[in-house]
């Protein structure tokens, strides 16, 4: 597996000092509220991102999956997305949201998303991703809260896939090209 990482990206070091600043950010914005703060993770792929930053929030949470997809097995973005696991909620205005993501692309995950949730009536909807790729975009999106910008690479590892493999990696890494055109 390590053999088909280019470079690491985001190592083990720089990640648990993004998901410190990230949860030092959330704590303090919200200390205040009167609503259930609950974390949606996406399902799969921000599913590392999202146990390392939870274990850092000291606010009472609640913590929700959805799955989604915008991409098929590939690495091409369809600029489509499919709900294939849906909140178990029934009124979302008891509640601020924030949805986690891996790494936004084109941006239409996360601003459809968002314009899902806000039209079901949620009171808050808030957007944190571990990696951004702004190169990419096709929506004008902006995260609320971004662990890292990076240039426009295909990149695998801490929940990260490329069809399905490499989740597992502890960093964020570079692929090898060979390995996605062959
Ligand atoms: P968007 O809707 O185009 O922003 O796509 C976001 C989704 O595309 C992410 O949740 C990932 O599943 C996938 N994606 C985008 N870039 C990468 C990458 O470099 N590696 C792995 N998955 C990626
Ligand atoms: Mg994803």
């Amino acid at each position: 597996m390590l053999n088909d990482i280019e470079t690491v990206l985001v190592s083990e070091e720089e990640i648990d000092n993004i998901t410190d600043r990230i949860a030092t950010q959330i704590n303090e914005d919200y200390k205040n509220t009167n609503k259930k703060l609950v974390l949606i993770c996406i399902l799969k792929g921000s599913l590392m991102f999202t146990c390392e930053l939870m274990k850092k929030i000291h606010l009472p949470v609640e913590l929700d999956f959805m799955k989604v997809s915008s991409y098929g097995s590939g690495y091409m973005s369809s600029g489509q997305i499919n709900i294939h696991l849906d909140l178990r909620r029934e009124d979302l205005s008891d509640a601020d949201f924030i949805i986690i993501e891996d790494i936004v692309d084109s941006g239409n995950t996360l601003s459809r998303l968002t314009s899902y949730l806000r039209a079901r009536g949620a009171n808050s909807v808030k957007t944190c991703t571990l990696l951004d790729k702004p190169s990419r975009r096709e929506v004008d999106f902006v995260p609320d809260y971004c662990g890292m910008q990076i240039p426009d690479k295909f990149v695998v590892g801490f929940g990260l896939d490329y069809d399905e493999k490499y989740r597992n990696l502890p960093f964020v890494g570079v692929l090898k090209p060979e390995i996605y055109t062959k």
